[in-house]
């Protein structure tokens, strides 16, 4: 769960107060990535609604830090009823963090908060032509389908179990840990 991830960056849950952390990431992300990200061409307005209705209590977004700047994200989004368990996953990552890994981290960690909730089945908003969201997928071949041009992953063990609960957790510790390091290390620079 401790993966080195590149340039000492962590990942860690984003708290519905961090809305604008996110906005702004979302909004560097390059024309491409941003076109990938949303299936299609967005504008900065659509952004900021995007991100005001998003965090909500519903879903969930990991957060990939650097310095205390969040890089890269993936959110994890219930769909229909609580009996449905199906869920909506979307990942960005920033370009120059791209390639390094931190989408494969961001996915495993998706996984495990979606096997946790007991949804069974996951749906990627991915363009056809997205070849390394794609690539990225198939690595987790074991758990995932696909399906035309969005990538509709199964996630293999729907229950819960001991383990896996304790491995979200305590790698919201390590996160919210170090959350908490990025705060004093603040509070200390503008003192
Ligand atoms: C798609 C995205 C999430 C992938 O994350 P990433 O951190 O770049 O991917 P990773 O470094 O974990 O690589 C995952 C796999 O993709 C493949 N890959 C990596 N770089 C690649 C490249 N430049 N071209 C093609 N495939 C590539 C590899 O198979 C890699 O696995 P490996 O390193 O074990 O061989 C990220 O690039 C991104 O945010 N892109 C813009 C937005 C987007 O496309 N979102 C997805 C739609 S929801």
């Amino acid at each position: 769960m401790h993966e080195r991830l590149p340039d000492g960056g962590v990942i860690r849950k984003l708290w519905m107060a961090e809305a604008a952390k996110y906005r702004d990431h979302l909004l560097r992300l390059d024309p491409n990535s941003r076109r990938n990200r949303f299936a299609g061409v967005v504008s900065d307005s659509f952004i900021a609604n995007y991100v005001a209705l998003s965090i909500d209590l519903d879903g969930i977004i990991h957060g990939y830090f650097v310095a205390g700047v969040l890089r890269g994200a993936a959110e994890l989004r219930p769909l229909g009823s609580e009996l449905a368990r199906e869920a909506e996953a979307a990942f960005s990552i920033e370009k120059p963090w791209q390639s390094l890994g931190v989408g494969s981290a961001l996915l495993s960690r998706t996984l495990l908060a979606a096997r946790n909730r007991g949804i069974g089945l996951l749906h990627m908003a991915c363009l056809a032509d997205n070849r390394r969201m794609q690539q990225l997928a198939h690595k987790f071949d074991a758990e995932l389908t696909f399906d035309f041009g969005s990538v509709v992953g199964e996630v293999e063990a729907p229950h819960p179990t001991p383990v896996s609960m304790l491995r979200e957790i305590v790698a919201d510790s390590h996160g919210f840990a170090t959350a908490m390091l990025d705060v004093q290390a603040r509070l200390l620079r503008s003192a």
